[in-house]
């Protein structure tokens, strides 16, 4: 198998920065030297540099759960990818479907994200995912084709290729309902098929696609051992380091 799990811990809107700093050293103590999967922490930007002290030396990655497109300037609130790369963060979580919700997130701005990220060097974690109307209305294919159509427009080949895309059904984010390991499949392998015909089949196959969505230490087993699933996107289950521990060990 040539693409390494990776297991990412999205802590949203949580911690203070004494737990922040509690929960990145606690992960990369008791996180196994034999780990497979590669292992990511998405603080809050306030917890970033604490959290990036506490993972110095370590192989568990920083990142980041937005950024703004430009590099620099006059943008009140914002936060570039270079002060990103600056505090150390190798990947950039870009079109979480809550920035969608509430932020306005679009394709065109996830579309601005990613390149900017790209130009410093970081590797975006590209988000999609349809709603529950979408998929009811079996919508969800034609809606993922065009969150990566309107995503990686205008992107090479060589570029597409230092993203992780993580696949984030709306309906099961945060409400302990996960898609079910066929579903996730399913989708998993349409997007990689996407991938193959309209970038270049080599890259799609080495791409990492992450699902997201209620994984628990329960549920990561039989998710990652999916053909086409190659880690997770973590949120709530994150949050404790007991929990985020086993699914990192990917529930073995
Ligand atoms: O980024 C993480 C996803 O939104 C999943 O969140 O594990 O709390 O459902 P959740």
């Amino acid at each position: 198998e040539m693409r390494r799990p990776l297991i990412a811990g999205n802590w949203k809107m949580h911690l203070t920065l004494a737990e922040s700093a509690a929960l990145a050293r606690t992960v990369r103590t008791d996180l196994k030297e034999t780990a497979v999967a590669e292992v990511v922490l998405a603080p809050p930007f306030t917890a970033l540099s604490v959290v990036a002290q506490e993972l110095a030396g370590s192989p568990v990655q920083l990142a980041a759960q937005d950024v703004f497109w430009e590099l620099q300037g006059a943008y009140t609130g914002a936060i570039s990818p270079r002060m990103l790369q600056d505090v150390g963060c190798r990947y950039v979580i870009i079109g979480h479907s809550e920035r969608r919700q509430y932020f306005g997130e679009t394709d065109a701005t996830v579309n601005r994200k990613i390149k900017a990220v790209l130009t410093v060097g970081l590797q975006p974690m590209m988000c999609i995912g349809e709603t529950l109307a979408q998929r009811e209305a079996e919508e969800t294919l034609a809606v993922i084709t065009s969150q990566l159509t309107g995503g990686l427009a205008d992107l090479l080949p060589e570029e597409i290729n230092r993203l992780v895309i993580a696949y984030e059904p709306v309906w099961a984010i945060g409400t302990g309902r996960t898609a079910t390991p066929e579903q996730a499949q399913e989708v998993h392998s349409f997007i990689r098929q996407l991938l193959a015909k309209q970038v270049r089949p080599d890259i799609a196959y080495g791409l990492r696609l992450l699902y997201g969505g209620s994984v628990t230490p329960d549920n990561i087993k039989v998710l990652a051992q999916a053909p086409d699933i190659d880690g997770a996107l973590v949120g709530g289950a994150s949050l404790k380091a007991d929990s985020f521990l086993k699914i990192a060990a990917l529930g073995n």
